[in-house]
């Protein structure tokens, strides 16, 4: 293991940060701005149609055929051993190196914009504007890791007394799993994997079961981009079988998750009962995010910032608006205005880039929330609003947005991965008591706020339990170190994925003291 430290003494003259320019300042490797996606002509989400890249490249982009790849318990433990054997000179290479890597990759992916973007639309059901976003959140992912790793590998020097040199350096831990989800397919694996990677952890990347084509496209590109075979695998397949065969050995370092509450907790029980030394876990996992209005809210911009953040990617975002909570005097108003709204939005193809608002993943998560519906309308609750289906009524895979009022103006009591948005009403003298009904769910990631009052702005940011607070907009669609996401609670352990501190879970800190 020292000799990494080795390594970085004997290459000491290579000028640290000289080869990896700082991207926040490169225009030619620009991060993409919060703002890129609104412009000119909209559909009724308000993304700029104008500014998706070609819509006929999109379509006419070849992407792979479909996968039916399962990786078995053995072929996994095989990958494991591959892994392992390349950490060592993986680890050598320098942070420098890698960081090199991440921006060939990041280039590369930008190049194939169109061809990512079918891939999402066509195996993630993600629409274009989403797509487009997310092929552009990848790359910031791996712009903005490069540019911090770029700086990692100096050995610093540390003070003591006379007669002791004290160094210090960092470097990777080992073998890191990568658990993916399907509703970011690629931005969040590519972020996972590459913190991972130029951290100096070699990886065995797990794409979720819906999304293994873009999860196997995403590593070819890196592969191609330099990273070497048996440094980053992937493997397709079931999760409980990968889970199985890998989670046991004491040969995986950590494990970066996201995914639900639930499963995070399996991992952590799976980790922590095996013989060997204490594995990391990084979790990003749920939340049953709110957002709070009172009287003074505009609510032509409540009515924007909540069906974006209700709707848009038919609500299977980890942050989106699950429970909108209206204060008394506007709630009716601001109803008929969102109903309205609703009416609007266009439900269609993926592909197609008329459409606001796309399919589920697959029939069965469909399914499971239809069958929450007819749940909570048993228990007498009341449905506000719906936007009509039309033809797409009869495909399973679609659910229509939908606005209801749980009986006795109840909080949801679970996640809902869908377009439906819970109302909750509070009298003007309310506003703490509801932010602390929000609290005791006990999920702690996206919030938001509309109010014109300073004081309420702060008492809110103040009080409410979320990894990430939004006053005044929507609260989705988090900017790589401009909003670093991630929450604490029931919604994950940290550290915030496109922050300065997310790479600081990934690797190692070592000390050498010298008698001199
Ligand atoms: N990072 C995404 C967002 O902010 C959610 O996963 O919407």
């Amino acid at each position: 293991a020292n000799s990494s430290f080795v390594h970085q003494i004997a290459d000491d003259d290579i000028p640290v940060g000289a080869i990896c320019q700082d991207p926040l300042n490169d225009t030619s490797r620009a991060m993409h701005a919060p703002h890129d996606l609104f412009g000119a002509r909209t559909n009724s989400l308000g993304f700029d149609l104008d500014r998706a890249p070609h819509l006929a490249r999109v379509q006419a982009a070849k992407v792979p055929a479909v996968t039916t790849v399962d990786t078995s318990a053995s072929e996994a433990r095989a990958a494991l051993d591959r892994a392992h054997g390349a950490f060592g000179s993986w680890n050598e290479a320098g942070f420098e190196t890698r960081s090199q890597i991440l921006l060939a990759a990041a280039d590369l992916l930008e190049s194939h914009t169109a061809e990512a973007m079918q891939l999402l639309a066509d195996e993630g059901g993600r629409v274009l504007a989403d797509g487009l976003s997310e092929v552009r959140e990848a790359v910031d992912f791996l712009r903005y890791y490069a540019m911090q790793a770029a700086t990692m590998g100096a050995v610093k020097v540390l003070p003591g007394p006379t007669g002791e040199d004290n160094h210090y350096w960092v470097e990777g831990k080992g073998v890191f799993l990568a658990i993916a989800p399907w509703n970011f397919p690629l931005a969040i694996f590519l972020g996972q994997v590459s913190a991972a990677l130029v951290s100096g952890n070699t990886v065995l990347a797990k794409p979720a079961e819906a999304t293994p084509r873009t999860g196997l496209w995403a590593v070819g590109l890196l592969h191609q981009a330099g990273v070497p075979h048996d440094v980053l695998q992937c493997l397709p397949g079931e999760g409980p079988v990968i889970g199985d065969a890998l989670l046991g050995d004491s040969r995986i370092a950590g494990v970066a998750f996201t995914g639900s509450t639930a499963t995070a907790k399996r991992i952590n029980i799976q980790l922590a009962q095996r013989d060997g030394p204490i594995a990391t876990l990084i979790a990003e996992t749920g939340g049953i995010n709110a957002m709070v209005v009172d009287s003074s809210a505009l609510p032509e911009q409540v009515t924007r910032d909540v069906i974006a953040g209700a709707f848009q990617s038919a609500g299977q975002r980890c942050s989106a608006l699950r429970v909108l909570c209206l204060q008394e005097d506007i709630a009716d108003a601001q109803i008929e205005m969102l109903t309205g709204a609703m009416q609007e939005l266009r439900i269609g193809q993926a592909s197609d880039p008329a459409t606001d608002v796309g399919p589920m993943i697959d029939a069965k998560a469909a399914g499971g929330i239809r069958q929450y519906l007819s749940a909570i309308d048993a228990n007498g609750a009341q449905r506000l609003a719906e936007t009509p289906l039309g033809v797409f009524g009869d495909d399973p895979r679609y659910v229509a947005p939908q606005m209801w009022r749980l009986a006795d103006n109840a909080m949801p009591d679970r996640e809902v991965f869908g377009p439906v948005l819970h109302i909750v009403t509070y009298q003007s003298n309310q506003l703490q008591a509801t932010i602390e009904r929000i609290n005791d769910l006990g999920f702690a990631l996206t919030a938001g706020i509309h109010t014109r009052s300073d004081l309420r702005q702060a008492q809110f940011a103040r009080s409410i339990h979320a990894g990430n607070v939004y006053v005044n907009r929507n609260q989705i669609g988090a900017v790589v170190g401009s909003q670093p996401f991630g929450g604490h609670g029931l919604s994950g352990t940290g550290p915030k994925a496109g922050g300065p501190l997310y790479l600081t879970r990934f690797i190692q800190e070592r000390t050498q003291s010298t008698d001199t």
